[in-house]
């Protein structure tokens, strides 16, 4: 996999304070290397500071900084270079505390082999070019997965528009209906009640339709998209108590109860909770919309962990209708609804959107006859929770070289 590689093209540092040493090595490797040299750990960290450098080859001993005080700068400061140090075998004690300590990864012993060095350096690039590689295969993985999360959310703004021309073109059909009539009707002698009765009826009915998918959609755009999430330490039995009271006219109205188990311990759970509210909001409604009269909505707070990560879990089950499975898969696309006028398609889609603003998971369990259950997880602080890599974990993929 090297044989191409221009070895020239990665400066190799050497530092040592005799200039007769940085001379000799100079000469010996520089129809190989790119050798540029410095005569002190100070001067070397300055060409450092300048250009980048693949491998740093440095003598141990030298007054003011020694060649692992250096080295453990270099590491500190410019941590992909690959170190290695040079020193005589009487000073083998003061390596091995350097290459534990990962600061080194490789030393020689002096007087050296010209051979042996040659080999040294060659490989120490080959280390440095397979480590940046390594790195910029994950930018460029990073990078691709951001893309397909933006194409995946632009594939639904598209969707969402189609179906809002549709919602919207679907009531101004028989009001220009209508319309066309007008001029005609407006000419008779004897006006038409009918024709004008329906021409109002019609006209309103229609028109709030358009209005009302107007409002929803309007909610759906204030609790999700590009706004930063507001995110503050929220207590979640408080947060469902609050959901439960707020929607207990509707349930009532249905000759519904709302029972909440609270969790007995959770720590507070970092989210946007006026999102978050919308979240309970919708899939309260739903269950208590779904259920006949006198049944119970159950809400249960947990704490659980994803992949070994703390997360808080709702849970709203209902022992409603239940959603038949053709139904179950287009439950989050936009404008699916069953509840005709009365209803928006728009509800489920936001809670998913909000959802996965905060890295959570949404589930959904159902029955038909028996009842739904829909589980939200989210994670106890989505600011340090990354889904992905939790669930993927390539980032320990130990088929890759380790870094020094
Ligand atoms: N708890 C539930 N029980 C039965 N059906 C449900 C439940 N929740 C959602 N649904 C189904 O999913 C559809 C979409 O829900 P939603 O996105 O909230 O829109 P809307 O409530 O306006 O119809 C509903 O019309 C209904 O058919
Ligand atoms: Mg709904």
């Amino acid at each position: 996999m090297f044989e191409h590689l221009d070895y020239k093209a990665y400066p190799i540092l050497y530092v040592d304070d005799e200039p007769f040493a940085l001379d000799t090595v100079q000469r010996q490797f520089k129809h190989d290397f790119t050798i540029l040299i410095a005569p002190s750990g100070a001067k070397g960290l300055e060409v450092l500071a300048e250009q980048a450098v693949a491998v740093v080859l440095s003598d141990q001993r030298m007054p003011d900084m020694s060649g692992t005080q250096f080295l453990a700068r270099v590491r500190a400061e410019h941590p992909e270079t690959v170190r290695m140090l040079l020193t005589a075998y009487s000073d083998i004690e003061s390596v091995v505390d350097a290459i534990n300590l990962g600061n080194v990864c490789r030393y020689l012993t002096k007087p050296y082999e010209e051979r042996e060095v040659r080999m040294a350096l060659r490989e120490g690039i080959e280390r440095y070019v397979l480590v940046k590689e390594r790195d910029t295969l994950y930018a460029e993985k990073i990078e691709t997965m951001k893309r397909i999360a933006r194409a995946n959310r632009l594939s639904a703004v598209g969707t969402l528009a189609a179906g809002l021309a549709h919602e919207i073109n679907n009531p101004l059909v028989p009001i220009s209906t209508f319309l066309q009539m007008l001029p005609a009707k407006r000419k008779e002698p004897q006006p038409d009640e009918e024709y004008w009765g329906a021409l109002y009826q019609v006209t309103v009915k229609e028109v709030e339709r358009i209005r009302g998918l107007i409002r929803q959609l309007l909610t759906y755009a204030k609790f999700t998209g590009e706004a930063e999430l507001n995110l503050e330490p929220v207590d979640f039995n408080a947060l469902a108590h609050h959901m439960v009271v707020f929607l207990d006219p509707q349930a009532r109205s249905k000759g519904v109860t709302v029972a909440l188990t609270p969790a007995p311990t959770l720590t507070p759970v970092w989210v946007d909770a006026e999102r978050i509210k919308q979240v309970f909001l919708n899939l309260l409604l739903n269950a208590i919309q779904a259920m006949p009269t006198g049944g119970t909505v159950t809400v249960t707070v947990r704490a659980t962990t994803v992949k070994g990560c703390p997360h808080a879990e709702v849970e709203v089950a209902d022992t409603g209708t239940g959603i038949p499975p053709d139904h179950l898969e287009k439950l989050f696309t936009p404008f699916f609804t069953t509840k005709g006028h009365e209803g928006s398609g728009l509800g489920l889609l936001t809670c998913h959107q909000v959802i996965d603003e905060h890295r959570g998971l949404i589930h959904v369990q159902s029955e038909v006859g028996r009842g739904t259950t829909f589980t939200v997880k989210l994670p106890i602080n989505p600011r340090t929770y990354d889904r992905r890599r939790n669930a993927r974990r390539w980032d320990d993929d130990s088929s890759l070289p380790a870094v020094a």
